[in-house]
């Protein structure tokens, strides 16, 4: 039987445990989002990052004000967006629980582009970023990146990993629909 949490202001509820709740619902591919400055690499792990325009190329990232690479990513101005391939969570994972520059360890795991800011070297794609304008928004700054270059994954693997519910999840590479319209007579 489905359990369905409506909120409706009237009734005594906590909107935000509700939200949560119903986010868990709404699948998200997993970025690592990585900048360095003067102090060296930085990064968090961020679902909330989408496409903004193609002309010019640009990407909007939310990054909590509290995260540890946020006042970084800021102050340099350049951010790597790095998507993680569907069989990669045991990275993920590490990469989630480490902390700074640990983060980053090994070295050969990372690579740069053209700006300098960190992109994981197996990413299913990456994106090289120069930030253009950041909007403080409630917890969140959303930062305003613009795309100076990419690098794409190996052909064939087109998959990537997602956050659904509490935890990974994997999209493997999607298979062509299959055409089930009737054909002309
Ligand atoms: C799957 C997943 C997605 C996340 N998405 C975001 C996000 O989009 N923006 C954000 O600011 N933090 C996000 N976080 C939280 C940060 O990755 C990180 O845990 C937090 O900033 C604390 O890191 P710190 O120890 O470096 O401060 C996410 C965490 C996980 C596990």
């Amino acid at each position: 039987m489905s359990h369905i949490i409506t909120y409706r202001p009237e009734i005594e509820m906590d909107i935000q445990h509700v939200f949560k709740t119903a986010m868990q619902r709404f699948p998200a591919a997993v970025t690592l989002v990585a900048t360095r400055s003067h102090e060296g690499a930085s990064g968090l792990t961020a679902t909330a990052v989408c496409s903004l325009s193609a002309d010019p190329p640009s990407l909007l990232i939310c990054v909590n004000r509290s995260a540890s690479a946020h006042d970084s990513i800021l102050e340099s101005g350049i951010v790597g967006v790095s998507l993680l391939p569907h069989d990669d969570e045991a990275f993920a994972d590490r990469f989630s629980k480490a902390k700074g520059s640990d983060r980053f360890q090994p070295e050969e795991e990372w690579t740069t582009l053209i700006t300098g800011a960190p992109v994981y070297r197996n990413a299913a794609v990456a994106f090289d970023c120069r930030t253009t304008q950041v909007s403080p928004a409630y917890t969140h700054s959303v930062i305003f990146a613009e795309v100076v270059a990419i690098r794409v994954g190996e052909e064939g693997e087109q998959g990537c990993l997602m956050w659904h519910g509490k935890g990974f999840a994997r999209l493997a590479a999607a298979q062509p629909m299959l055409n089930t319209a009737a054909p002309p007579a």
